[in-house]
């Protein structure tokens, strides 16, 4: 892809946003067909859960201006919330002023636990689980072939020492499995299903659960922004200086000491960031609850819930932002193979492996987090809500086309953002 800013994306009719779409990455009609309502039949919904009766739909839109490690990314996001999509284009935009986003990841290790109960002599059982760590871990590498061919398997064990719990002391095993391309959890399982047995027999105790840990805090993935202090003034009607960019920065790095301080502010501001982060971890076929579950863990590993990202700024008064998490997402396996959608999604961002999706999705969720921020910094966050929200009224109330701006503006203009204020309007248009 030559480049991801698409100038007036916004304002094309949705047929000319798809030709866009296929000239940019190469989608062919099949693939941009998916994108349309839920891209899932009914059919193929059927054998992927229970009880099926059809599919849910969400809205999909592509957030522009990403630039990822040098790489121009059109990035699908499926979300119902409005303003989340322009929110990371335009913070992308001013990220890209700054060199874009420079992402990393850690290797695609997880961690399947072994609770193992009833064990006659703990530190005895510890001691032999280390002794026969070598044997373990090549049996645990027998278990996928395809993993062990692309370069993944089993990695480390770890012993740790539960002391005190309501069922008393216990030992827990932590088998460290890299699973490169997939999001492994049932890598993962299989193996500690496998060996289980053999950890009984070393330990003499008896091995309870065994399943992956979603604190994947060994596959982390963090991006990182700089956006020069001029970009972020704000102008306001007449072109008129309504925020300095020293203030907006200021503002922002005042507004994360919050979130970084208090934990009732940092699930809100986290939830901004997962807000970007969902909506790419969804439009991918990835599971959106595993991401949500390590997130936050991750947010309180040292024993207070805290921001999952940083502001502050450089020496040359740039404001620097950074975004660290686990991040188990996988572009082989599940729904991402099967969702018609995911596929097509996939496809458009140009993903490799799943570290360069991971890559993309914490650079969104970075994006995501400056928008919000940069918003309750300056004019608060209902004024570009509400034009959004008020086009969801005007359809509410009934409009079609080009009714549904006129009725929008017309709403945001009297402050009155109401269905029956909306079918009035609608009325007087007629
Ligand atoms: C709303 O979906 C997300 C925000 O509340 C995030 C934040 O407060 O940082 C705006």
């Amino acid at each position: 892809m030559t480049t991801s800013r698409i100038p007036g994306f916004y304002n094309l009719p949705l047929a000319e946003r798809l030709d866009k779409l296929a000239e940019a990455a190469g989608l062919t009609p099949e693939e941009l067909a998916a994108f349309n309502s839920g891209g899932l039949t009914s059919e193929q919904a059927d054998p992927m859960i229970e009880n099926a009766v059809g599919t849910f739909g969400l809205p999909l839109g592509i957030a522009l201006n990403f630039l990822v490690n040098g790489r121009e990314v059109l990035v699908p996001m499926a979300i119902e919330e409005p303003s989340v999509v322009a929110g990371a284009s335009f913070m992308a935009k001013l990220a890209r002023t700054g060199g874009g986003f420079t992402a990393s990841t850690s290797a695609p290790e997880m961690i399947g636990q072994m609770q193992v109960l009833d064990v006659p002599d703990l530190m005895a059982a510890s001691m032999k689980l280390h002794e026969h760590k070598a044997e373990l871990l090549a049996e645990a590498d027998t278990i996928d072939p395809v993993l062990k061919k692309f370069g993944g398997g089993a990695r480390d064990l770890e012993v740790r020492l539960i002391e005190e719990s309501p069922i008393g002391p216990f030992l827990v095993v932590h088998l460290i499995y890299d699973v490169r391309d997939a999001m492994g959890a049932n890598a993962v399982n299989t193996a500690c299903e496998r060996l289980a047995p053999r950890v009984e027999a070393i330990t003499g105790g008896r091995v309870h659960l065994k399943i992956l840990s979603n604190l994947a805090d060994k596959r982390l993935a963090k991006a990182t922004c700089k956006i020069p202090v001029k970009e972020l003034e704000m102008v306001g009607q007449d072109n008129i200086l309504s925020y300095g960019g020293e203030r907006v920065r200021d503002g922002i790095i005042e507004a994360w000491a919050f979130a970084a301080t208090d934990p009732y502010r940092a699930a809100t501001h986290n939830k901004g960031i997962m807000n970007g982060v969902d909506a790419v971890v969804i439009a991918t076929g990835n599971d959106w609850r595993a991401i949500e579950a390590g997130a936050h863990a991750y947010a309180a590993r040292d024993g207070r819930y805290t921001s999952l990202s940083t502001w502050g700024r450089d020496a040359d008064g740039n404001l620097v932002g950074e975004l660290e998490m686990p991040m188990a997402v996988g572009i082989v396996g599940g729904a991402t193979k099967v969702h018609p959608a995911a596929k097509a999604a996939l496809k458009l961002m140009a993903v490799k492996s799943a570290s360069d999706l991971a890559e993309i999705i914490v650079s969104v969720g970075l994006a995501q987090n400056l928008a919000a921020l940069r918003a309750l910094a300056t004019e608060g966050i209902q004024r570009g809500h509400m034009s959004l929200h008020a086009r969801q009224v005007a359809i509410a109330a009934g409009a079609t086309g080009e009714q549904i701006e006129k009725v929008a503006a017309q709403m945001v203009a009297d402050k009155t953002v109401r269905v029956d204020r909306a079918e009035e309007i609608l009325k007087s248009l007629k």
